[in-house]
């Protein structure tokens, strides 16, 4: 009977001790930005979408009439602190000189624009200049001497023109040219690997020597992620260049993930409440774990995937284009979900105390 007690107190002390080496360790580490909840935050969003000119369309859902604004409202808190509110004029200081570049496909290019007008509207009086050459677009702040890039790629290994048609070339990565001499490079794809029929873009698949029609997706994504891991290792001084991956971006399209058979984005107005996820995580996110640790060279996970899979209604849906058409649950309005990626971007470049210089 005794030793029933005496392993019931043990246990009743244990579990306060756990918590607090728990919570320890939480702020040992600093803190982990991406496990928290979103909370309603009057002095969201970042910056005013119709003073940002040059967003594009389809992340312009209050123009293209989307009718609810609380979505702009919401603040990423992380469970043991808080993120420090985006400081344009800081950012571009630790970035006097240097340039940054995003390279992905259109979530990228989210992102981009969103650090475009966070940036802008932090210094409305000064001069910007938006040009594009080839798939690289340019937006400058010349008076900082910050150039914030974007290059489109969207598989980040190569698409190649041959004789029998276009070729996805796996262990080929010829657009990397374009990423030499950047002081802070941003890297995603994975919305395009699944793509099939019309709008896939390539006609056979290579793998080595092997040239094939089709094979296992996730595979194939796994092995050009390996291709460009083995170019980060092999051609970034991390001295010199920070690398960051921005994780999975997730989709809505189907309301099971989280418990509303018939739903997908369209006519959400709220994110899921709490932590986690109901459909669990994308399995793509696991292969960028485990490409990732696998690294020389430390890439920093921007691991936006659980806290924008709680963003059911952070979507265009059908407010992506003029006059309700469509229904775009896979890219993000602005203002919106993306302004928080870019303050963990900014959070994570603070806590690593880097000032670029
Ligand atoms: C946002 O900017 C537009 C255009 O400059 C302006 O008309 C509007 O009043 C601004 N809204 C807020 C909330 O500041
Ligand atoms: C804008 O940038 C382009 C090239 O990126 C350059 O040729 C042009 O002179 C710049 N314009 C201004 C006004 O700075
Ligand atoms: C979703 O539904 C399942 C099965 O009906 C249930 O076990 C689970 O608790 C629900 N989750 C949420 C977040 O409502
Ligand atoms: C989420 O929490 C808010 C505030 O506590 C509450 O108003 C809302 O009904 C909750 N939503 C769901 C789906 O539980």
């Amino acid at each position: 009977m005794s030793s029933g007690f005496l392993s019931g107190s043990s246990l009743t002390a244990a579990v306060p001790l756990l918590l607090l080496v728990l919570v320890y360790k939480a702020n040992a580490r600093g803190c982990d930005f991406f496990t928290g909840t979103w909370v309603v935050d009057g002095s969201f969003p970042l910056y005013n979408a119709s003073a940002c000119p040059f967003i594009e369309r389809e992340f312009s859902c209050q123009k293209n009439g989307r009718p609810d604004s609380l979505y702009t409202k919401y603040r990423w808190k992380p469970l043991f602190c808080n993120l420090q509110r985006f400081n344009g004029v800081d950012f571009l200081e630790r970035f006097r000189g240097k340039s940054i570049m995003f390279v992905g496909d259109s979530l990228s290019r989210n992102q981009w624009q969103s650090l475009t007008c966070i940036l802008h509207s932090s210094v409305p009086e000064a001069k910007y200049n938006l040009t594009r050459q080839g798939d690289v677009s340019i937006f400058a702040f010349p008076d900082y001497e910050v150039k914030v890039m974007l290059d489109r790629n969207v598989y980040l290994v190569d698409v190649a023109r041959e004789r029998i048609g276009r070729v996805l070339k796996l262990d080929s990565i010829e657009g990397s040219k374009l990423w030499n001499g950047i002081d802070m490079l941003i890297f995603n794809t994975w919305h395009w690997w699944n793509r099939r029929g019309p709008t896939q873009p390539w006609d056979y698949i290579q793998v080595g020597k092997e040239i094939k029609k089709d094979m296992d997706r996730m595979l194939a994504f796994e092995k050009a992620l390996t291709t460009w891991a083995k170019w980060v290792d092999s051609n970034v001084d991390p001295a010199k260049t920070m690398v960051f991956f921005q994780g999975i971006s997730p989709s809505h399209y189907n309301g099971r993930e989280w418990n509303e058979t018939k739903s997908t984005c369209n006519g959400q107005t709220q994110p899921i409440n709490g932590s986690s996820y109901p459909g669990g995580p994308p399995p793509a996110a696991a292969v960028v774990r485990d490409v990732l640790r696998n690294m020389k060279v430390a890439v920093t996970l921007l691991d936006v995937t659980a806290l924008s899979q709680l963003r059911k209604d952070g979507h265009p849906s059908i407010y992506g284009s003029d006059g309700k058409v469509g229904n775009d649950c896979s890219h993000w309005c602005l203002a919106g979900v993306p302004d928080t990626w870019n303050e963990l971007l900014y959070a994570t470049l603070i806590s690593q105390g880097k000032a670029m210089n």
